[in-house]
């Protein structure tokens, strides 16, 4: 009989850093997931977690190691190949070869003024950037941009890109260590301001706010005024900005995007994780996404916020707060009727559960209020998180 396959599962964005850290030996002496302590921890689902071994893939399916999930352990068989700056990503083996001897620079952000002056007097020195999840400032291309510039102003520098994600400054330092291996290590001084190119670049990755990727998230039950609320201030864009906006609302994305879905929980997460999805990229491409579905699971807002915030965008959660009994009162399309007749099963605040927001950043409850007045709290927020001016017609 031929084996079975070797069970496959893609990490996350985090536990693929450290896993590549793991295997090119950056966390000596650490080598495996999950050592007690240890923030380095890899999470496999609940039918992986009793298996010998299961294949880690990279989100695009490449085989990259095998991992026991009995002892954390990993076998490294490939290393990533592809990925903006790949060739930069070199493992403190090959650092030592090409750089030994050299001063080791760590950089978390783009170098300042003050500091790239500092380095001019160092003598050779090797710009570590710090790219891995939540670590740099900067998105990691960006950061590795900034440092390619500020070596190119230096007498003698090299830059070296190392995905160590942020579990605290020690982990940073045992990264450091490991690539410096006793050389000198000199931490950059205090944040001044940039300039040139280096300014260039963190300004166009670091937008202000009102020119960022912008989500505007409404969740609320059916009927609580979502769809309308959302509809009206997309007008606002559109009148009174010269921002692109797009609609995902929960209505229409079931008839394009989501079309087949039912309203199990698992379905509702697939539909809601599909609009997280469309609207990070939107955000990541400088516009703004206004969502509108019920989305009543909290773990799944917070996987939307997470992919927002991962692409550069800004997540504006608004609670449509509009109690059931108004929702249910209103009826616009006879839907509570029918679910309280039994004839739709698993309705959202009926037979299936709504989990109220604990992290929006408004709060609106439209009962008894005009349109203009329910959205004019929003906008209000919106104006005062600096993310959007725009203002009701009264
Ligand atoms: S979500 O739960 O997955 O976020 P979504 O916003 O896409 O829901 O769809 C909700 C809309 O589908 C409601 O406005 C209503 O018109 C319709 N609908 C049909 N069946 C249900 C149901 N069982 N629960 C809630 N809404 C339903």
């Amino acid at each position: 009989m031929p084996d079975a396959p070797v069970p496959q599962h893609c990490p996350t964005p985090r536990e693929l850093d450290d896993l590549e850290l793991l295997t090119t030996g950056a966390l000596a002496p650490l080598t495996r997931f999950n050592e007690p302590g240890s923030p380095v921890t890899l999470t496999l689902p609940p039918d992986l977690a009793d298996v010998d071994v299961v294949e880690l893939v990279d989100p695009e399916g490449l085989p990259l190691a095998r991992v026991l999930p009995g002892t954390g352990d990993v076998e490294s068989l490939t290393h990533p190949q592809y990925g903006a700056f790949r060739r930069l990503y070199l493992s403190p083996a090959q650092v030592r070869e090409r750089y030994a001897g050299r001063t080791f620079v760590p950089l978390d952000d783009a170098p300042y003024d003050a500091q790239l002056a500092a380095l001019r007097e160092t003598g050779p020195v090797v710009l570590l950037a710090l790219v891995g999840h939540g670590t740099p400032a900067l998105s990691a291309p960006a950061l590795l941009r900034a440092t390619l510039a500020a070596a190119a102003e230096l007498p003698d520098a090299a830059v070296v890109a190392v995905p160590a994600s942020f579990h605290g400054h020690d982990f940073l330092q045992q990264v450091v260590d490991n690539y410096a291996a006793g050389d000198p290590v000199v931490v950059p001084g205090t944040a001044d301001r940039h300039s040139g190119r280096i300014a260039e670049i963190v300004r166009h990755d670091q937008p202000p706010p009102a020119e960022r990727g912008l989500v505007l998230f409404f969740t609320g039950l059916s009927g609580s005024g979502k769809s309308t609320l959302a509809r009206a201030l997309m007008d606002l864009v559109l009148e009174q900005t010269d921002r692109a906006v797009t609609s995902l609302d929960g209505d229409v994305v079931r008839r394009h995007l989501s079309a087949g879905l039912t309203f199990s929980r698992a379905d509702r997460e697939t539909n809601i994780r599909r609009i997280g999805w469309v609207a990070a990229e939107i955000s990541r491409h400088g516009g703004i996404a206004v969502c509108s579905p019920i989305a009543p699971f909290a773990e799944t807002r917070q996987q939307v916020r997470e992919m927002v915030e991962d692409a550069g965008g800004a997540f504006f959660l608004v609670h449509v707060a509009t109690p059931l009994e108004e929702c249910e009162r209103r009826d616009r399309k006879g839907l509570y009727a029918k679910a309280r007749r039994g004839e739709i099963p698993e309705f959202t605040g009926i037979s299936s559960p709504y989990e109220e927001p604990d992290d929006a950043a408004v709060r609106v409850d439209t009962t008894g209020r005009t349109i203009e007045e329910a959205l004019g709290e929003v906008t209000d927020a919106l104006r005062n998180a600096l993310f959007l001016d725009v203002t009701p017609l009264s």
